[in-house]
């Protein structure tokens, strides 16, 4: 648990979901499992994001369990001196109602008995459907355990809903405790791109041989200097031609002079993501097709910025920037007017498409890609279709999320040029992305991750310090 936060947090959004259980409902949240990697080694712990939303409390093998009348029982490990001398110090379920403010608690062990109990008399049962493998099949059998009773005058529940999409339009709009710390993992991240940028120019002038895991090491070694727990995702430093490999890892090849560096790379701070990208010369000086490709996604993503305000949609700043890039790929001769005509007609049938293949952004929260419907669940109803130009596919459109103040996402257009005949030889092999964290808010939207620059020049500056 966050030591500096009052309890009083959780006991709030906890309250709030109890308010919309409906009469005679009850939810169940079980925390994350614990992972075997290999013989006798876990991959590290990381607990369930919104058991922890609900709690504050990051032990495996845990289960809350909350009524419509907010009474909330915890399931917690027991504790066990010699367990504790193995693995850690455990709460338990005596200190967890002080320390958690929850109403009660129980060991672990009494999870099978009590939950029919708890179950018993309820109309709706409520859990995250599709999130945690077996959980359905668990409540399955509570529930029969229930309907063994029914003859002595049990009720048995009989309706069960997705525990999610209450919790993912809470989760969507952020308070100011979550936004508190997203800013703050944002800064941490910031500093660490900057040292891998600077990292690398000054291994470059040594003469030595830099390798991407050199860099992965950079930002690793700033995370848990600032008291990040882990990475949020797998840090992407890709060099060169590896930039247009979207899900490339940090690896071994070799960072040459000459050739770009892409970083994408955040932290996790007390449960909550960062994610940001940079693209950067390995030596620090862009060459001109470089910087030509890197001010283009540039532009394209100050007019995302630009349309990301509350009151727009979700899409806007993607359009905002297919519209920049679009434009770009045809003066700078990557797309040839004559054979894909004007710009409305590149965007119209996605003749960019080859370049730039994914969307601007996603929520970003406790998840990397968090939870949220992208959808206006005003009008969920509105359906219209239209055949997608590249595949023929008839796709269904529904209206787009409005975008509100407290939601965060992740502003992150990109260009990709494989080798590719009729483009000029100059681009190939470059990938750029340049990804910022954005805040809504009433005006313009707050970047939380700019202390790492992202004007070509300024990031030129830097690497020469
Ligand atoms: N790093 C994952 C993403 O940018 O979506
Ligand atoms: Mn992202
Ligand atoms: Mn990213």
């Amino acid at each position: 648990m966050d030591a500096s936060t009052s309890y009083t947090l959780y006991a709030e959004r906890r309250a709030r979901v109890a308010a919309q259980l409906g009469d005679g409902g009850i939810a169940i949240i079980p925390t994350a499992p614990e992972r075997q990697r290999n013989r006798d080694s876990d991959f590290l712990y990381r607990h369930d994001s919104y058991f922890y939303y609900l709690s504050g409390f990051t032990e495996p093998n845990a289960w809350l369990v909350i009524t419509a009348e907010g009474h909330t029982t915890l399931f917690c490990q027991p504790k066990d001196l010699e367990r504790e001398i193995w693995d850690g110090i455990r709460l338990g379920p005596q200190a967890a109602p002080e320390t958690l403010g929850v109403d009660e608690a129980f060991s672990v062990a009494e999870l099978e008995t009590r939950l029919p109990r708890l179950l018993e008399n309820r109309h709706t049962v409520w859990y995250p459907f599709a999130t945690h493998t077996g959980l359905e099949s668990r409540v399955d059998g509570w529930l029969q355990k229930v309907r063994a009773r029914v003859r002595f005058g049990a009720l048995c529940p009989e309706t069960q809903r997705d525990l999610c999409s209450v919790l993912d339009e809470m989760r969507l709009v952020k308070d100011a405790h979550e936004l508190a710390i997203m800013r703050r993992a944002a800064q941490i991240s910031a500093r660490a791109h900057i040292r891998a940028m600077q990292r690398s120019a000054a291994m470059l002038r040594a003469g030595q041989d830099v390798r991407e895991y050199h860099l992965d090491a950079e930002l690793l070694h700033e995370f848990r200097q600032h008291g990040s727990q882990y990475p949020a995702y797998g840090s992407i430093v890709a060099a060169g031609a590896n930039a247009c490999v979207l899900h490339y890892r940090a690896d071994t090849a070799p960072i040459r002079d000459g050739e770009l560096v892409l970083i994408d790379a955040g932290c996790e701070l007390d449960g909550y993501a960062s994610d940001i990208t940079r693209t950067f010369p390995a030596n620090g000086r862009f060459s001109g097709p470089q910087r030509a490709l890197y001010d283009l996604v540039l532009a394209s993503q100050h007019a995302a910025v630009a349309a990301t305000r509350a009151g727009a949609r979700f899409v806007d700043p993607h359009d905002a920037t297919v519209k920049v890039l679009a434009q770009g790929l045809l003066d700078l001769g990557l797309l040839d007017k004559n054979k894909v005509g004007g710009v409305d007609d590149v965007i119209a049938k996605r003749s960019y498409f080859p370049f730039y293949m994914h969307r601007t952004g996603h929520w970003l929260g406790m998840d990397v890609h968090d939870c949220g419907s992208y959808v206006e669940p005003s009008e969920v109803g509105q359906v219209s279709e239209r055949q997608d130009p590249l595949s023929g596919e008839t796709i269904k459109d529904r209206p787009s999320r409005v975008l509100r103040p407290g939601m965060v996402l992740t502003i992150e257009p990109g260009l990709y040029v494989r080798p590719t005949e009729g483009v000029p030889e100059a681009f190939w092999n470059i990938g750029i992305r340049i990804e910022d964290d954005a805040v809504v808010t009433d005006g313009e939207c707050e970047l939380i991750t700019r202390d790492v620059p992202v004007e070509a020049d300024a990031i030129e500056a830097l690497m020469r310090g």
